[in-house]
């Protein structure tokens, strides 16, 4: 294409008609809404306050480096973990937009111990949100992509919105009303599910909104990303290096050797899975036997989103879904993503353990 076909190529980049054609998720949630009768606005509303959390996330992200928000904070979180400067901004933007808001009455988050009450005396104080509020986040001072997920679980009855109990939180992953992830890469999307598909959101950075841009999300079938970090090949089990030197073999006819792509941010890894087709592992290992990733705000909200769109998440044995939670920061080994490649996973794994 010569620089004249660019510049007047229909797909150019230019603001018109067609860029400014698009649904604020503002738009989408209320029209979402309306399709329940007798809903109060109080669910539409947590999303928005998460909407506007991100969008203060990503404002100071992209200048962590200017604005003294890189580097860590000197000490280790409850994961033992060394914590970022950003991972507490991000969990304080969260927290603050969250109470603002009215409508959450309980908060687990990966960088605080304990699940946080939110004293609210509404009557709308009915969700309980669930939150790594920034993943990935030592590849900040890199410059590569990080991301926060999400997941919003309704209150259970008997619970006392004004002072729930913080068992309240421990819910199998199949009683999420909603999930999603905010990947803050070479742009800033915001990809969400309420059960009925996936959705995802560009954010327009010149008008500071999250405009509709990938409908009906759905994961490729045929796919040949595999994400994993190799680093820990000898520690994992015998089944899933016999898969992973399956997924190396040469055999065109069943797409092998596979791609390797591994970014060391489960939400960028996950992201761009979901839109190519591939499978992202954290599995056991011989130093972490529950894998790496947590079960509550990494693995549920991200199978929530992976089965809307048509993939699957399992430990290797079980449906990521189904596990019913012990505590707010357990472990759980994940396989997420095409269907097909977690199936051929676990079925290796399954074969070394009848052969075991
Ligand atoms: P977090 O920054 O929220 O603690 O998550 C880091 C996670 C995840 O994003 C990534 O996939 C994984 O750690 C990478 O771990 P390894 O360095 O062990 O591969
Ligand atoms: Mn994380
Ligand atoms: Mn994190």
């Amino acid at each position: 294409m010569s620089p004249a076909d660019i510049s007047s190529s229909p797909s150019s980049s230019s603001p018109g008609p067609e860029r400014d054609n698009f649904k604020t998720l503002e738009q989408f949630i209320i029209e979402q809404q309306d399709r329940f009768p007798h809903s109060t606005g109080a669910f539409s509303r947590v999303l928005r306050d998460i909407g506007l959390a991100a969008k203060m996330i990503n404002r100071d992200m992209r200048q962590a480096g200017l604005i003294g928000v890189a580097g860590n904070t000197g000490t280790v979180n409850v994961q033992g973990e060394v914590q970022q400067k950003m991972d507490a901004l991000a969990h304080q933007e969260f927290v603050r937009a969250l109470r603002r808001g009215g409508e959450c009455c309980l908060i687990g988050s990966e960088e605080h111990a304990e699940a946080i009450p939110l004293s609210s005396n509404q009557e709308e104080g009915q969700y309980i949100v669930l939150l790594d509020p920034l993943d990935g986040s030592s590849n900040i001072d890199v410059c590569v992509s990080v991301g926060t997920i999400f997941s919003i679980y309704r209150l259970p009855d008997g619970y006392d919105q004004t002072e729930p109990d913080l068992d309240a939180a421990l819910q199998p992953g199949t009683e999420q009303v909603a999930a999603g992830y905010v990947v803050y890469g070479s742009s800033t999307m915001l990809v969400y599910t309420t059960g009925d598909g996936v959705n995802g959101f560009t954010l327009d950075p010149t008008i500071g909104e999250f405009l509709l841009s990938h409908p009906q999300l759905t994961t490729p079938d045929r796919a040949r990303i595999f994400s994993i970090n190799v680093g820990y090949y000898h520690s994992f089990e015998d089944g899933l290096r016999s898969y992973l030197d399956w997924l190396q073999e040469y055999d065109p006819e069943t797409d092998r050797p596979a791609k390797n792509r591994y970014i060391g941010s489960f939400v960028s890894d996950f992201h761009r899975n979901l839109l190519k087709g591939g499978i992202y592992m954290y599995p056991a290992t011989q130093g972490n036997p529950n894998g790496k990733l947590r079960l509550m705000y990494e693995a549920n909200p991200m199978a929530f989103i992976a089965e809307q769109a048509g993939g699957r998440a399992s430990d290797g044995h079980e449906r990521i879904l189904e596990k019913s939670p012990d505590t707010l920061h357990q472990r759980t080994p994940l396989l997420i993503g095409t269907e097909q490649m977690v199936r051929r996973a676990e079925a290796f794994l399954a074969e070394e353990h009848s052969a075991a």
